[in-house]
């Protein structure tokens, strides 16, 4: 393997607040901690204590080339009761934010990444229509708070993750197991999502500011039938893609909605992204309703299937909706650190071989930290922490992330040194 990056394309970490920074008890995922639906029983309050070390966390980004940040904002630390805002927390941010841009760091700031504040999940957060008035309240705050600083926005982080696990599968909070709250979530979500798109454009308009970028980021997975030549399989993979992500991508990005987005005023026919935000992680394999990852084939140890052709599928499937650039705002694996680098050798290979406009890679993520349900059990850090000394240590990985950015590609001896070692497959890891 050798190859550039594409011309112009940077390369940077992703991730967010409740999984980095502590210290805050007035959000849903706290909430869910405290009801005992945490594997390890890892506290969000603790997390990586981003809090009390950014400094140190930004010294050790800017040690590895990084040169864009995907990071977003505790709406419950901002706002922690319904209309009063914190300006200490507000200041806070921007000292952070400043002290990125002297290190030449590129923000990249997610205004909503899966946690409400307590007194809006109380009223019953995106499953309630007029709820979304709160929501572009707080859209509004931040963007005239850090607009000086911040060009580029994610309203939403993977609407579909969340609508399916906290209203259908239950699996994360509020725990609903109920089919018509999916639906109102999504269209929720969709409509909230195209209100901030317009909102954060003319916030910063009024500020002098005509650079601005919106986008959501948009969880996409590849979808294959377990047998290609068996149609049902067929129509299960084409089902479930609709389900979980064709008919809401087509609905956020362009207005037209189809089951199970409804309908809402503000979802009408436009152009609803100035980028692409694309997570993506795996591909799932169908053969009925349920889908997962196919017998002896790569996989982390989440048993996610480790697939990087589908990065390519994806993207080239959004950008035939609509011609946007393409950022990556989350690419990642967990599980032994060894095989890491080789996973972010072959995504990148597989973007920058692929003629769509790629303009940014966020690895998802920098260092381990609290990821949700998995509390700090799966790591997917380029740095790793220990706990609960909270000590940071770059791995290989990161070490080889940053000669990727060095040299701006992955040459044959640095893919030799680094990538070498064969993925866990499903057999031997099912989960
Ligand atoms: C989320 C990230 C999370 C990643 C891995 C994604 O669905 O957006 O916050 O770290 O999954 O668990």
């Amino acid at each position: 393997m050798n190859f550039p990056l594409k011309p112009g394309m940077l390369l940077g970490t992703a991730t967010a607040a409740t999984q980095i920074e502590g210290g805050d008890q007035n959000n849903s995922w706290y909430d869910w901690y405290r009801r005992g639906y945490i594997k390890d029983n890892a506290s969000p309050e603790t997390a990586t204590e981003h809090l009390k070390r950014w400094r140190e966390d930004l010294e050790l980004m800017s040690g590895m080339g990084i040169q864009c940040c995907r990071f977003s904002v505790e709406w419950g630390r901002v706002e922690p009761e319904d209309g009063v805002f914190d300006e200490q927390a507000i200041a806070r941010c921007r000292e952070e934010i400043q002290a990125m841009a002297e290190q030449g760091i590129k923000p990249l700031l997610t205004l909503h990444h899966f946690s409400n504040p307590m007194w809006l999940e109380e009223k019953g957060a995106f499953a309630v229509r007029d709820n979304i008035t709160y929501f572009l309240r707080y859209v509004h705050k931040m963007v005239e708070s850090l607009g000086d600083l911040v060009s580029e926005y994610i309203t939403i982080n993977e609407p579909n993750v969340y609508a399916f696990n906290g209203y259908l599968d239950g699996s994360w909070p509020p725990g609903k197991r109920n089919p018509l709250d999916l639906a109102r979530v999504l269209t929720n979500l969709t409509a909230a999502h195209i209100e901030a798109y317009g909102l954060i454009r003319k916030t910063r308009l009024k500020m002098g500011y005509s650079d601005t970028k919106v986008g959501f980021a948009n969880h996409l997975r590849s979808f294959s039938p377990k047998d290609p030549k068996n149609p049902l399989h067929r129509f299960w993979a084409s089902r479930a893609e609709e389900l979980f992500q064709g008919n809401l991508t087509r609905a956020m990005c362009t207005g037209h909605t189809a089951f199970p987005i409804g309908r809402h005023p503000s979802i009408v026919p436009g152009r609803y992204c100035d980028f692409h935000g694309i997570n993506y992680y795996t591909r799932s394999t169908v053969s009925g309703p349920a889908n997962g990852a196919a017998e002896g084939v790569p996989v982390n140890s989440l048993g996610w299937e480790i697939y990087p052709q589908g990065i390519v599928e994806v993207c080239r499937k959004a950008y035939q909706l609509l011609p946007r650039p393409i950022y990556i705002t989350e690419n990642g694996t967990c599980g032994a650190d060894a095989f890491r680098a080789r996973y972010i050798a072959e995504h990148l290979e597989a973007l920058c071989g692929s003629g769509l406009p790629v303009e940014r890679y966020y690895h998802r993520g920098f260092c381990d930290c609290w990821e949700w349900t998995e509390g700090t059990s799966a790591r997917f850090g380029l740095v790793h922490v220990e706990y609960p000394s909270q000590r940071r240590t770059v791995k290989p990985s990161g070490e080889f992330y940053r000669q990727v950015i060095a040299q701006g590609g992955v040459s044959e001896e640095l893919y030799r040194q680094y990538c070498g070692v064969s993925y866990p497959t499903a057999r031997e890891d099912a989960v």
